[in-house]
């Protein structure tokens, strides 16, 4: 089952009662509670070295001057998508409203009935015009065997871990897709599955036809074989991605380098795109057309992410990182080194890069491909449908990109 991980910063004792009596009930808050002592300041400190959780509860005790500086400290370390929840003691109307106009999802004086607690979690949760809505990250390679595949489920893994959030790979594919393999998974042909049936996704949905890797990473692997034809329709998709966006907190996309109507559509409509590219003429090709066409559709998005995979693999005429990020235009945003050793063991494995070695230099590519991620804003057009946490949700409001 999917749950959301909340932190609660709390230092009075009628802030811990009210919390632990809201979460006591879970079956009402599905929510995995972890109590932290300090307050805003530590909550600070905690969120610059890993990820923030879907949702915090603070208890403020600074006053309310400090506060909302205070507040935009934190904003600037937390992750798109965290909703916060402030708890204290100032009974003043201005302050509230002050609070809810910055992004704040709630402010409950103490000493407050855990019932209020309830709802309000309740309210970002549960309603179905303010779900959650999870991150889609396409990912795509400029040219065959670029490692798209393989940036694609570590980067799925470390954002699961680095997040306390749940993710869904979906190998999209589906005739030569490695996912299963990846993982060293049976396969649950979970694709199939969510593709012939979007409006039933849900929590257990998940659970039946998604193989678990970690706490908290969901693959949904493709069938596997060539039996048969299993055609991606564009609609199908794009009702299974709106459900997801609600279970998850990323969805990540393996994409097949095909250039069909489904593929574009999903690179348009995608929060983040990350095209992954070798340096060698092929890829500086196909990846300037890749990004040529993903900057004339997404006008109002930030340029994909670029990685540049398997550098210094001693390949004839290997194109050096300057004239790449120039003839592509665009700098790389990760740059990872050809690892023949490493790469190979993990796949030997169906092990993640990190988990055969982690002094591996492309872990940490990986490490700050998730950074890049996690910390980039929720598409602001999603809100229409489905009002994107992270544009509700303090943080970017906070910091003015609401
Ligand atoms: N930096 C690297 N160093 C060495 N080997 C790598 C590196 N990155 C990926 N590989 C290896 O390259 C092979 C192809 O990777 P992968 O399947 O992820 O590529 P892809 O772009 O998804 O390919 P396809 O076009 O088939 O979908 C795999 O065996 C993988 O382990
Ligand atoms: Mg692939």
């Amino acid at each position: 089952m999917l749950r959301q991980s909340v932190h609660a910063f709390l230092s009075s004792a009628d802030a811990g009662s009210l919390v632990e009596q809201a979460f006591a009930d879970r079956r009402l808050l599905k929510m995995e509670l972890t109590r932290l002592p300090g307050g805003l300041a530590e909550a600070r400190a905690r969120y610059g070295s890993e990820g923030s959780p879907s949702l915090l509860v603070l208890e403020a005790t600074a006053p309310p001057a400090r506060l909302l500086a205070e507040l935009e400290a934190l904003a600037e370390v937390c992750v798109a998508g965290t909703n916060l929840i402030l708890l204290g003691a100032t009974n003043d109307v201005g302050l509230y409203r002050d609070l809810i106009r910055r992004g704040v999802a709630d402010y409950l004086v103490l000493p407050s009935d855990p019932v209020r607690l309830i709802e309000a979690v309740l309210e970002l949760y549960q309603d179905p015009t303010q779900r959650v809505a999870g991150q889609v990250i396409a990912f795509i390679g400029a040219r065959g065997g670029c490692g798209s595949s393989t940036l694609a489920a570590n980067t799925a893994w470390q954002l699961s871990r680095q997040g306390n959030a749940d993710v869904v790979l979906l190998d999209l594919d589906l005739a030569f897709g490695g996912a299963d393999l990846a993982f060293n998974l049976d396969a649950v042909h979970g694709i199939q599955a969510v593709l012939a049936d979007p409006e039933r996704i849900d929590d257990q949905f998940l659970g039946r036809f998604s193989a678990k890797y970690g706490e908290r990473l969901h693959l949904l692997p493709g069938p596997g074989s060539l039996d048969k034809e299993v055609r991606i329709a564009g609609t199908a998709l794009e009702a299974a991605l709106t459900a997801l966006r609600r279970q998850a907190r990323f969805i990540v996309l393996d994409l097949p380098r095909q250039w069909t109507e489904w593929v574009r559509q999903t690179l348009h409509t995608a929060d983040q795109v990350v095209v992954t590219a070798e340096p060698d003429l092929l890829s500086v090709r196909n990846g300037r057309n890749l990004i040529d066409f993903l900057a004339a559709r997404r006008q109002l998005d930030q340029p994909p992410l670029l990685a540049l995979n398997r550098v210094g693999g001693g390949r004839k005429g290997e194109v050096g990182q300057k004239d790449f990020a120039e003839t592509i235009g665009l700098t790389p945003a990760v740059v990872i080194a050809e690892d023949a050793l490493t790469f190979s063991q993990a796949a030997a494995a169906g092990r993640m890069i990190e988990e055969v070695n982690r002094r591996a230099r492309a872990v940490e590519a990986i490490h700050l491909l998730g950074t890049r991620i996690a910390g980039a804003p929720a598409k602001a057009a999603k809100a229409a449908t489905v009002p994107a946490v992270g544009a509700k949700g303090l943080l970017h409001k906070l910091l003015g990109k609401g």
